[in-house]
Parts: C-alpha cells; structure tokens; sequence
C-alpha cells in the first residue's frame, strides 16, 4: 500500500531564496497552502513579491496556466512574528529553511514541538546540520529521550534538503535522524515527489551525501584562487568548459552565499575532525569583510 504525504497545510520557516522556492514549488506543484513564516516583515515582502515576479514568468513563457499562476499564489499566506511559531499551529508538516545556525534550529524545533499537533512533520532544510542533533531539540529537558513523548516528538523530524534554485533543481535530498520514524521518511518522502523532485537518501554524516562532495571542491577551488593557481576567471572557466558545469566553482560559491559555504565547511572540518576539510582563509577572510556573494553584491565577483 502506498502512503500519500497527507499533507494539506504547509508552514515554511524562513522567506529567503530557499524558503521562498520550497514555498513556490510546494503552492504550484503539490498545490498544498503555504503559510510563510519570516520574523522580518521585509523579507516577507521581498519574498511574496519575488515570486509574483516567477509565476508572472512562468505564465508568459507558457510553462504554466494563468489560472494554476492565480490558485498557486492565493495558496501562499505571509504568517509574521507577531503570532509567532504559534501562527503555524494548524499545519500538517513545517519545513524551516532559515541560516545554518544550530541554535537558531534548535530553538525553532523545541517551539514546533510544543505549538504543532504532534502528528506533524518537522522538516529541515540544513545543508549541513545533523538532523539527530536537530530532533533531540524537540524533546523537553523534563522528558527522557527513550520515553513515548520523547520518541514521538523526535521521530516526526526528517532532514529535506532542497537545492537552489528551488523551483530549477530536480533534487531533495532525504536525511533521517537516528530517531526519524519509517513513517515520517515515507511521507516526507511523498511530499518530496508531489513538489516535482526526484529523491536521495543519504545518512546523517556532516554535510549529507550531496556537500560532502560538493563543498570541498569549492573550497579547494578557492584554495587555487588563495595559491595563485589560476585567476578567477581560468577557475571557473575550466570547469564551465572544461566538464560542461553549468556554473564555475567560485561563480557557484557566490550563488550559494560565501557564509552559507563556510558555515558548511567548518561542519565538515569539526564534524569529522579530518584536517582535510579545513576551510580556506580567504573564504574565512572574504566572510569576515561580509561579502557574502550574490545576496549582498559582493563575492568573489561584483553583482548590481
Ligand atoms: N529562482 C527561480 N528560478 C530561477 C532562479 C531563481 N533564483 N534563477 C534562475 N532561475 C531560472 C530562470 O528563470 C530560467 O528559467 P526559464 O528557463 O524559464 O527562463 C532558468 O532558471 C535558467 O536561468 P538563466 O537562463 O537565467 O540562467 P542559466 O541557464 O545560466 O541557469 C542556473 C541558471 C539554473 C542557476 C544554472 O546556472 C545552474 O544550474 N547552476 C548551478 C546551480 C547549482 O548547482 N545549485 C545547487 C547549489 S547547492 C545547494 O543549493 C544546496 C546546498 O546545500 C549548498
């Protein structure tokens, strides 16, 4: 017997270019409603108006109906900090898709645990960040983790990780934790596919399957950039034309945020303890001065 998501209310935790593409792709594909949660009004803002700005696209390139563009965008409603967590109580799965901070993530899961029903799945989008580590912060400090409280609240947290650009990308990639149930991975899994996406699975090691590949290659391109190997531009070309990468490694860097990059590599580097991860000073140094690539106009290349 096959098991539908049975997702019908969606919240996402987060209005950046993730959030807002997992909102996006949620609304249009598996036409679910989607409450936006964003503690910033103007990223709210910035985000609904964005994708006004996609649907109006798609429609006038004919990849979709001005009638799918209509239902899809009257599905989305912004939720703001004034109700807090507590604005997405009626949901039947939230995936929070804010900074790779495991504080942050910590205290937003403890919160859905407590306000959400508790058959609820709780998502994360981390790059990164171990999703059994993510779970134990659902369970009050008052309840063993062994208890039934403490395993239902736990189990019901799946890692699903999207890639950038949401609505682009054919990929989630699923993590479960040690504590995730079969049932939620099943219907985590079923949400994955109603959005469009093709799954991997992949265990909860520091940076999943996909960054433990691809973040030590852009760190080591930007190595080669630190040594002098070649300038950007021979970087990035050689990968462009050399394996046919739709992007260079350092234009990749900059699309995906420098401090997002970092962050994941020195999950990498302590996560494992292999000095093989250790990030490059010059992304340390460029994350230092705040040039955090594309988002903020300035990376390793300059943007308007
Ligand atoms: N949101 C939605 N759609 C977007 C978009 C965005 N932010 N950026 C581009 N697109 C769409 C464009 O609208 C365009 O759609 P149409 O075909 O309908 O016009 C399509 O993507 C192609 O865009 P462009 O023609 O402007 O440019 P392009 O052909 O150079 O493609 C790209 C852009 C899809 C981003 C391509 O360069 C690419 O695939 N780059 C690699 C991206 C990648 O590797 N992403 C994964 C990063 S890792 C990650 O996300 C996870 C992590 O853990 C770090």
């Amino acid at each position: 017997m096959s098991i539908t998501h049975g997702i019908k209310r969606l919240g996402v935790l987060g209005a950046g270019q993730m959030g807002l593409g997992i909102a996006y792709v949620a609304a249009l594909r598996a036409k679910v409603n989607v409450q936006l949660y964003d503690v910033s009004p103007e990223q709210l803002d910035k985000g609904l108006k964005f994708m006004d700005k996609l649907l109006a696209k798609d429609v006038s390139k004919g990849k979709i109906a001005e009638l799918d563009a209509k239902e899809a965008r009257e599905r989305v409603t912004a939720v703001g900090k004034d109700k807090g967590v507590a604005g997405l109580r009626d949901v039947d799965m939230a995936v929070e898709a804010v900074s790779e901070k495991l504080s942050l993530k910590q205290k937003i899961f403890g919160e859905l645990a407590a306000e959400l029903r508790p058959d609820a799945i709780l998502a994360s989008n981390t790059s990164s960040i171990s999703i059994t580590k993510i779970a134990a912060s659902t369970v009050p400090q008052n309840v063993s983790a062994a208890s039934e409280q403490g395993k239902a609240n736990a189990g019901r947290v799946v890692g699903l990780h999207f890639f950038n650009p949401v609505p682009v990308m054919k990929l989630v990639e699923l993590i479960p934790g040690l504590q995730t149930t079969e049932e939620t991975l099943t219907r985590a899994r079923a949400f994955a596919v109603a959005c469009g996406k093709d799954v991997s699975t992949s265990q909860d090691v520091p940076g999943f399957v996909s960054n433990a590949l691809l973040m030590p290659f852009i760190n080591e391109a930007i190595m080669c950039l630190e040594k002098g190997t070649a300038t950007r531009d021979d970087i990035d070309k050689t990968l462009r034309l050399g394996m046919n990468h739709p992007m260079g490694p350092l234009q990749l860097a900059d699309f995906i945020g420098l401090d997002t990059c970092l962050a994941i590599q020195q999950t990498l580097y302590h996560g494992t303890g292999d000095s093989k991860y250790r990030p490059s000073i010059l992304l340390e140094r460029m994350v230092d001065a705040q040039w955090y690539g594309k988002k903020n106009g300035k990376g390793f290349y300059e943007y308007d």
